[in-house]
């Protein structure tokens, strides 16, 4: 990234750790270095991508910790934008969400904008619409990278083979999966019918 980027990513860091944090959907790590080289998903589609995902593991740090039942619900908007809503259980137990719009900006790449915030990245690494998306970003500041990261899928329950593709987009990547954190789902959870 260039110096003269500096700004953009700092007032990208502060939109995505506030607006994640209202939305229950932050998956970050600070690490030391630069970003890997990454791949999107070059053919990306977003039509079948629309409908549910339910989020089943991210980075995270210990102070997000108590955000489960992630949901994300992507509808068609027209004119190219999806529909972004998503919802989540608090460390309290209670429902929130938050709505906001997104639409491709590069092969495999979404910017996804929520009310009041900077516009984020959303590298869609590997999908195959019916079972897992893994999504990323990453953005350096200084010597460090921000990394953010989130394997959803389409099942609430997924079998593993279904968490093992999804994984293996990171992987593949270079990606370190070895920070991920499940994210608890369950039929107590407070899911949008
Ligand atoms: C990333 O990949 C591009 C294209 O293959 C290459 O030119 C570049 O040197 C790579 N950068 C790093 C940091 O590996
Ligand atoms: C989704 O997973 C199921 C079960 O593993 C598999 O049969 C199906 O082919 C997968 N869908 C795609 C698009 O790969």
């Amino acid at each position: 990234m260039s110096r003269g980027s500096t700004m953009v990513a700092l007032a990208l860091l502060a939109a995505l750790i506030s607006g994640s944090e209202a939305a229950g959907f932050l998956g970050r790590q600070v690490s030391q270095g630069t970003c890997p080289n990454i791949t999107n998903k070059e053919d990306f589609d977003a039509v079948p991508y629309l409908g549910r995902w339910y989020e089943q593991e991210r980075y995270d740090i210990v102070f997000q910790s108590g955000m489960d039942c992630v949901n994300a619900i992507y509808s068609d908007m027209g004119n190219g934008y999806v529909e972004v809503h998503n919802t989540a259980r608090t460390s309290y137990g209670d429902f929130t969400d938050i709505v906001g719009q997104a639409h491709v900006v590069e092969p495999g790449v979404l910017l996804v904008e929520f009310g009041g915030y900077v516009p984020a990245l959303y590298h869609v690494l590997n999908t195959d619409y019916e079972n897992f998306s893994s999504v990323y970003n990453c953005f350096e500041e200084g010597n460090y990278h921000w990394q953010y990261a989130w394997l959803l899928t389409r099942a609430q329950f997924p079998s593993e083979e279904v968490i093992a593709a999804g994984r293996q987009a990171f992987t593949d990547n270079g990606i370190d999966l070895d920070l991920f954190h499940v994210t608890y789902q369950g039929d107590d959870c407070p899911y949008l019918s």
